[in-house]
């Protein structure tokens, strides 16, 4: 178990607060709606990450659409990564056929959404777009295209809004950054 002070110490300060993140989930709420109108998504979660993102996002995209989730920690090696996705629980959403929309908390060097496109295509869906609360384009080791970000970062390592530190900090209502010590 932490101590107290672990509990309480607050290693970040905020970034960005509540009302700039719904702002920008709004619009990218409105941009899907508009992109997607007469078609029926499957927004594709990447866990855990897109946790408080994805709830927020799917109240903003006035569509007839459904929610999968994509588990993906730790593939970093091997040449079939993508064998070790799990998508879904014990009945998945088919995504042969439709449009899905992966959503990702942050796109860092870019390979767990690589992984995760390059499995989801396997599926033959209609057509594959990624969307990110938090993008760092100067990270990003593979070739990706990015067509949905609410955040453009740089080298910095972020917490909150569903983000973690080792698990920790994902309940904080902002996005905060941490401080180094
Ligand atoms: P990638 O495969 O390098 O793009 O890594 C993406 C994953 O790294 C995310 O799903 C996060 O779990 C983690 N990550 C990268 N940067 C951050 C950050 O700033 N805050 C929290 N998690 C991060
Ligand atoms: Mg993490």
């Amino acid at each position: 178990m932490p101590d107290d002070e672990t509990l309480t110490a607050r290693p970040f300060e905020i970034l960005i607060n509540r009302k700039r993140i719904a702002e920008e989930v709004q619009a990218l709420g409105r941009q899907i709606t508009r992109d997607y109108a007469g078609q029926f998504p499957v927004l594709l979660g990447v866990l855990k990450g897109c946790l408080v993102f994805l709830a927020d996002l799917m109240r903003t995209i006035d569509l007839p659409m459904e929610i999968e989730f994509v588990s993906a920690a730790s593939y970093r090696r091997g040449k079939h990564q993508e064998d070790n996705l799990l998508i879904g629980g014990a009945s998945p959403i088919p995504l042969k056929d439709r449009p899905v929309l992966i959503v990702e908390g942050v796109v860092d060097s870019g390979r767990t959404v690589r992984t995760i496109t390059n499995r989801v295509a396997k599926e033959e869906p209609a057509s594959v777009e990624v969307v990110t609360l938090i993008d760092k384009p100067t990270s990003h080791r593979v070739e990706l295209e990015v067509k949905y970000r609410a955040f453009t970062l740089g080298n910095e390592f972020v917490i909150g809004y569903g983000l973690d530190n080792t698990q920790r900090y994902r309940n904080l209502p902002y996005i905060g950054r941490m401080i180094e010590s």
